[in-house]
């Protein structure tokens, strides 16, 4: 997924060209990791280009900003529509979207009060993360040595660059290992998530996944994972998931904004079910998939699209075609 280097960049309300979205090598972020960040999607769907839970992702930005005390003269709306003229002043169809606040150039105390709260908002290309054959086929995990955050360290609810240090740990590990992703556990020794996706297993027919208490982020696709789930009929509980429920599971798959749903063959080389992508996984990824691409029904609200007068069209025309 390399940069494509051109296009235009949001900050701090204005649109520069890729080249010249610099900030100072004396920016406190560079050197404390002192920025918050989220990641969502803009898909391609029959109604044109639509944000899948912008909101929900704007709003976890603002609060991973207020346990930072971080202040940006911007509220919910303003944010939304940000992302939405970035993506509109680069025409793109679909794409990744990523917002960041994070302290600028002033000094470079540890103290962060004194360096300015800037943003920015960039868009690329991002395809499946753990690879389109991984959605199909499974992907190999292990276990990292590395455990997540403590509670009380640095907050795992608050999506902080400072998290992705551990993060980096963790997915360089599975790497050197010949694995594709890394599953940290936290430091009772039960499972948390994967460097950048939360983790579900499926057990006689019920869909389990660690509660927040387990130094997790909160995922925006963990959420709608969950309500899909309960739509199709599924029990879901938030439990704490010991280690070895993961090799005993039926099926194991990851979720977040990059990896979308991914099923998980195996951990440490030991096979979960069959396998393969387990038949849980497998509905819960087709429903996840018609959603994000307007395939059905949009009944919790999920989509912002960019365009709303072009969306609106297609809704009429689509439901005069269906009416003959
Ligand atoms: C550490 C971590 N956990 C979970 C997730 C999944 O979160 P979401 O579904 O909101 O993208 C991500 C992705 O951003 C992440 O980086």
């Amino acid at each position: 997924m390399a940069f494509p280097g051109t296009g235009k960049i949001w900050m701090n309300g204005k649109l520069v060209e890729w080249k010249d979205a610099t900030i100072h090598i004396a920016s406190h972020v560079i050197h404390y990791g002192s920025g918050v960040f989220e990641g969502a999607r803009c898909y391609a769907t029959p109604r044109g280009s639509a944000c899948f839970r912008l909101d929900a992702h704007m709003r976890r930005l603002q609060l991973s900003a207020k346990i930072y005390r971080m202040e940006y003269d911007l509220d919910l709306a303003g944010w939304e529509n940000a992302v939405l003229e970035t993506i509109r002043a680069n025409a793109m169809k679909s794409c990744y979207i990523r917002p960041i606040l994070y302290r600028g150039y002033e000094s470079l105390g540890v103290n962060p009060f004194t360096c300015p709260v800037d943003a920015a908002i960039m868009l690329w290309d991002w395809g499946a993360y753990l690879g389109k054959e991984a959605l199909e086929e499974g992907t190999d995990v292990k276990i990292a040595s590395w455990a997540r955050m403590a509670p009380n360290t640095l907050p795992a609810m608050a999506k902080s660059s400072a998290n992705y240090a551990n993060s980096a740990l963790i997915k360089m590990e599975a790497i050197t290992d010949g694995y594709s992703e890394g599953i940290a556990l936290d430091v009772y020794g039960n499972v948390s998530e994967g460097s950048g996706q939360n983790i579900f297993i499926v057990r006689d027919g019920s869909v389990y996944t660690p509660p927040l208490g387990s130094s997790i982020l909160g995922g925006i696709t963990r959420d709608s994972v969950m309500t899909l789930a309960r739509d199709l009929g599924y029990t879901v509980a938030e439990s704490i998931v010991p280690r070895e429920a993961l090799y005993t599971a039926d099926e194991v798959f990851v979720v977040g904004t990059a990896a979308e749903v991914t099923p998980i063959r195996s951990v440490d080389k030991i096979k979960i079910g069959a396998g393969r992508r387990g038949p849980i996984t497998e509905a819960l990824q087709r429903a996840f998939f018609d959603v994000v691409n307007g395939r059905v029904a949009d009944t919790h609200g999920w989509l912002t699209y960019v365009y709303p007068e072009e969306a609106s069209l297609r809704s009429q025309q689509a439901a005069a075609i269906h009416a003959r």
